[in-house]
């Protein structure tokens, strides 16, 4: 394969994601496993997407309808844009893969944040794109050397806000001053997987449908895997400029999104009351969690989404490894090259009370 496969591919390395509850059981013969490494909903999956979702597996002999049109104009209609500016994707990370396929050469760069979510620089880099990274402020996105960084090169820049895996966001000012320095031949990705858990802070940008409308070189990036309790489905998508979409229709998948998919996510994308609760629980969790962990010497950082980040006393892969062997499945961050930090999902109630019981046996653990 060295000599057969694409040159630029030769340094991507796997998507390393959080450690499946099977594997571990599986691996290390443990019954109860807590798994926090993925920041999946604890609450479990929009009832009213479940209910659909029974109803349509009944289906599943049929093709799905490919540019999956009925979430098309529900997500139209929700965001107060046109259904053309709307692209559904297989999670939102095929809306990622889609704009890199779509847009990216090995002539062309990107522009990422040092420890912004790894799939921006993954898939450029698949693409042969040369990324550029710059450096964050503390553990926030630094839009001004974001911009600084643009060259005449520069197609895409990526910024994920809230971000994975710093839990931090950008303000409404610091985006539209972004906005405002890029050269209309280069696009803002603004991926706000987490956007459901950041949108009640006054200075969180309001991008849907405002600055989309104002500017049509942003792409912004939205999730069913977070707030709607639906990652399994695989359901995401992008909101942008009409003609930029019409490209990646271009080169999906034809079916790229699972017909129960489909109609599971139109389902929950109605259910406001899950969402809100969703939101709620998991502020009350992550507060409760903070402090819990702050008791125990551990420090957070602020944290605009469902999940925190957190400064490990000891290397944050042997963290992970203790707490596997305790049941408790954590991400550690040396991919990111955080080595001193793990990421650690809110849970239920329940289930954080499982991860400091680990957590108190793993910090006493000698080395
Ligand atoms: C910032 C960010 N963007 C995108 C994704 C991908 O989400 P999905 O493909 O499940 O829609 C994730 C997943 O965790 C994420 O954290």
């Amino acid at each position: 394969m060295e000599t057969l496969g694409r040159p630029c591919l030769r340094t991507v390395e796997a998507y390393r994601p959080g450690k499946p509850i099977a594997e571990v059981q599986r691996e290390l013969g443990l019954r109860k496993v807590v798994k926090l490494a993925s920041n999946e909903n604890f609450l479990g999956a929009s009832p009213r997407a479940l209910a659909e979702l029974r109803r349509a597996v009944k289906d599943s002999h049929l093709y799905p309808e490919g540019a999956s049109p009925l979430l098309r104009r529900a997500l139209a209609a929700a965001h107060g844009v046109s259904e053309g500016q709307v692209i559904v994707g297989n999670g939102s990370d095929e809306v990622i893969r889609l704009l890199c396929e779509a847009l990216l050469g090995p002539e062309d760069e990107v522009v990422c944040s040092r420890h912004g979510f790894i799939r921006f620089k993954q898939q450029a880099m698949l693409m042969g794109a040369g990324v550029v990274e710059t450096p964050m402020r503390g553990h926030t996105h630094d839009l001004a050397a974001m911009a600084r960084a643009v060259t005449k090169r520069t197609k895409l820049v990526f910024v994920a806000s809230p971000n994975n895996p710093t839990g931090t966001y950008n303000t409404r000012s610091e985006v539209d001053a972004l906005l405002a320095a890029l050269p209309s031949q280069c696009l803002l990705i603004l991926d706000e997987a987490y956007a459901h858990y950041a949108e009640a802070r006054p200075d969180y940008p309001r991008s849907l449908p405002g600055l989309v409308r104002q500017r049509p070189n942003l792409v912004v990036l939205r999730t069913f895997s977070k707030a709607y309790g639906l990652a399994g489905l695989r359901v995401g998508y992008g909101v942008g400029d009409a003609g930029l979409v019409a490209w990646l229709d271009r080169i999906r998948m034809p079916f790229n999104v699972a017909l129960a998919s489909q109609r599971a996510a139109l389902a929950g994308l109605a259910d406001a009351a899950f969402v809100r609760r969703s939101v709620a629980l998991t502020a009350k969790n992550r507060a409760a969690l903070v402090r819990a962990l702050s008791a125990l010497g551990l420090k957070t950082e602020e944290s605009a989404t469902n999940f925190l980040f957190c400064e490990a006393p000891l290397p944050g892969r042997e963290l992970f490894e203790r707490l596997l062997k305790r049941g408790v499945i954590v991400r550690s961050l040396d991919e990111y090259g955080l080595t001193r930090h793990v990421r650690i999902s809110v849970g239920s109630a329940s289930q954080n009370r499982a991860l400091l019981f680990a957590l108190r046996g793993a910090l006493g653990e000698t080395r």
